[in-house]
């Protein structure tokens, strides 16, 4: 019998590509690791029964609609809000992400956001490298106190419970806001968003993007925050309207803002690159070696398990 057809939209670790290699026929990107164009993907996926593809795959109705043949789609990422989750439904075609092995990474990157944001430590490094250092001096690149302050979580999913328990090395009090409270959230005290934006010194983003969080922070979340407060979003590009922030940024609405991802990314908004008082990382939260791989394992393992019959290890729909 002829093997299933699986596309692999990126470059992924050579022991995931032959874990998948006895079993699938395997159309990948090895070589280029650039996301294919539009008409690129619409092309490949004509006869493919099994994909795997990233962040940058937008899968739509039209995508689908170019794959008849197409069962299972194993995204190499947690987020889902690339694939049209209600179309490949109603076309029977199964969806699974990568929940858990990236919780950690994710949430030591946070810190190292928040703690780079408070410290200016992107800011001091290009000062020194750009000869500007002329010795010490009482006031020098003076940042704002991580410990004994109040960090604020919009999201409190695996990630954020992740980095509400790091909050606790830094004696900080830690409030957050979910639709709905936790049921497991003890290290942390809800409260309504408006109260999270008030009292945070920190605000932390790790909620899904979806049209409900679509600029869920906007110029009113922000004139909400205290002025020496700083804003991190490892969530998504789009769950913070860039524009608004900029704009506070420079005017001092808040402090500081640490940033992995943005709206329209790989393109972000010119006027973070003008700021000083943002640190600017390209969408790395959860990128060490061991959880991209162990990402990309779980899904792979995740179409393998389809393939031969068993259930699925994380499905999303
Ligand atoms: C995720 O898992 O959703 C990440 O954003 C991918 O890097």
């Amino acid at each position: 019998m002829p093997k299933p057809k699986l596309l692999i939209t990126r470059r992924v670790y050579d022991p995931v590509l032959q874990s998948l290699s006895g079993v699938f026929d395997i159309g990948h990107n090895q070589d280029r690791d650039e996301p294919f164009t539009r008409s690129e993907l619409i092309q490949k996926l004509a006869d493919v029964d099994y994909l795997l593809c990233s962040v940058v795959d937008r899968i739509d109705e039209e995508i689908l609609a170019a794959a008849p043949k197409l069962k299972c789609i194993a995204n190499g990422a947690v987020g889902t809000n690339n694939i049209d989750l209600k179309a490949c439904s109603a076309r029977g075609i199964v969806v699974t992400n990568t929940p858990d092995v990236l919780t950690e990474t994710t949430a030591d990157f946070a810190w190292a956001l928040l703690m780079a944001t408070a410290r200016r430590l992107t800011e001091a490094e290009h000062y020194l490298r750009q000869g500007h250092w002329r010795g010490w001096s009482f006031d020098q690149l003076a940042g704002v106190d991580v410990h004994g302050t109040t960090l604020g979580i919009l999201g409190m999913g695996r990630i954020g419970s992740a980095i509400a328990r790091r909050a606790q090395g830094f004696g900080m009090s830690v409030v957050y806001h979910n639709r709905r409270p936790a049921s497991d959230a003890s290290l942390a005290r809800y409260v309504e968003k408006e109260a999270l934006f008030k009292s945070a010194d920190f605000v932390v983003l790790v909620v899904p993007y979806s049209p409900e969080t679509h600029h869920i922070v906007g110029a009113g979340e922000l004139s909400l925050m205290k002025p020496s407060a700083c804003l991190i979003n490892i969530a998504r590009g789009g769950v913070v309207d860039d524009k608004a922030l900029v704009q506070a940024l420079s005017t001092g609405t808040i402090r500081a803002a640490g940033l992995d991802v943005f709206e329209g990314e790989p393109a972000l908004d010119p006027g973070f690159l003008e700021l000083s008082n943002v640190v600017l990382t390209p969408h790395i939260a959860s990128s060490t070696r061991a959880t991209r791989g162990a990402m990309m394992q779980l899904a792979a393992d995740n179409l393998l398990a389809h393939a031969q019959g068993q259930a699925l290890l994380t499905p999303v729909i």
